[in-house]
């Protein structure tokens, strides 16, 4: 298949997020313990419109700490960069707000989704969705107080005898926010649970009868090849997409959404683009071995969608320096044609990693990889 003319590829056409300019519609999504500078820059060069900073508690801006300035720093190589906040009331979230207007952001988004127990249970993340009155009054709080276009990034609702996603979009696109990301599933959706485009479509109609055509709508939800990408436009009528696990390991895939049909990386350039990572890596953390043991969840990822990487995976997760970790995927890559393609076409088909591939993104959920028990 050749790649799809530009005119005719939606993905590439620029967004206008209120004032903000970003240059194509798959954007990377806020991702705790992920979304930092080093990763956020690899899935720019390889496409990514937008990219945040993983989500800050509104409470976290009141200290400064060495922890936070790693979290907030943005290299002089990003063009753009978003930051996303939560917290337990719109007073709160608001005045973080301001305390980020000196900070050099270009959108803030308000995360009304995350279902971290630990963060729930102290009112932040997707509790509000069961207090919409808390809902607006945030989001018009933080349009006034942030010199940045605002945006909130939803679930379908709280449970599903709570799926007020009509609700929240009419308050939100009332409040003035310029963007809203909808995640198609409710708090209680694990991974194993398909994102619900039906779901994400009446978030968007609800978005579009508010009669205002400058509001942005973003799809959220299992966006792993260029195919599930394109569902969520046409199945949703939503302007772009945010991608979150497809990302981890693979941040080719902005560029394959951005021209399907183009291949996947041949086992030399998946080393490029990882040794890429890790220097980038180095330089923002520094390379002892907890910041190797840092990256150790971005190899993992790496490794997994080519056949027969199981010892190289086992060797890989103990790895203590970046010399261990380039010596190792040599030695790995040794026997291995450097030509070989990552991901074969029937994993895709069928979109869950075959045995000998194991992909921990595909299994991650919420108690095992999210550091939540049951949902409260
Ligand atoms: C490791 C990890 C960290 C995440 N961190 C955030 C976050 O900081 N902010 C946020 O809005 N969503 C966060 N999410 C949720 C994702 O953005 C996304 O809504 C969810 O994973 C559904 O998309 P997916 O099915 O494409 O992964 C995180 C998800 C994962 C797997």
């Amino acid at each position: 298949m050749q790649p799809d003319a530009p005119s005719s590829n939606p993905f590439k056409q620029p967004l206008r997020i209120g004032g903000l300019v970003v240059p194509n519609r798959v954007l990377l999504s806020p991702l705790a313990g992920v979304s930092d500078a080093p990763f956020r820059r690899i899935c720019q060069e390889l496409g990514a419109g937008l990219t945040y900073v993983e989500m800050l508690l509104s409470s976290t801006l009141q200290h400064a700490s060495q922890r936070r300035e790693l979290m907030l720093a943005r290299h002089a190589a990003e063009p753009i960069l978003g930051v996303q906040l939560t917290g337990p009331t719109a007073e709160s979230v608001a005045e973080a707000a301001g305390v980020l207007n000196a900070w050099r952001f270009d959108t803030l988004d308000l995360n009304m989704g995350c279902p971290v127990r630990k963060i729930v249970s102290g009112g932040a993340g997707c509790a509000i969705l069961q207090d919409p009155d808390r809902v607006s009054r945030t989001a018009r709080l933080v349009c006034e107080r942030s010199h940045l276009p605002v945006s909130a990034k939803i679930r379908l609702g709280y449970d599903h005898a709570n799926r007020n996603v009509v609700d929240i979009v009419r308050r939100l696109a009332g409040a003035g926010v310029a963007m809203i990301t909808i995640h198609g599933r409710t708090r209680l959706d694990h991974y194993g649970v398909p994102v619900d485009f039906a779901g994400i479509a009446e978030g968007v109609a609800a978005a579009r009868a508010e009669g205002r055509p400058d509001l942005v709508v973003t799809g959220n939800g299992d966006i792993f090849d260029p195919s599930q990408a394109r569902r969520m436009l046409d199945e949703t009528g939503c302007d772009a997409v945010l991608v979150s696990r497809g990302a981890l390991g693979n941040p080719w895939l902005f560029a394959q959404i951005l021209a399907p049909g183009s291949p996947h990386p041949r086992l030399v350039e998946w080393r490029e683009v990882l040794l890429r990572h890790l220097r980038y890596h180095c330089e923002h953390y520094g390379a002892d071995s907890f910041a190797i043991a840092r990256f150790r969840k971005h190899l993992l990822w790496y490794v997994s969608g080519f056949r027969g990487m199981r010892r190289l995976r086992e060797d890989l997760s103990a790895v203590q320096s970046a010399e261990q970790i380039v010596m190792l995927i040599d030695r790995g890559m040794a026997d291995t044609d450097p030509d070989l393609r990552r991901y074969v076409t029937e994993q895709q088909a069928d979109r869950r990693p075959r045995e000998d591939s194991f992909d921990p993104k595909f299994d991650m959920d919420r108690h095992a990889d999210r550091a939540l028990a049951t949902a409260g």
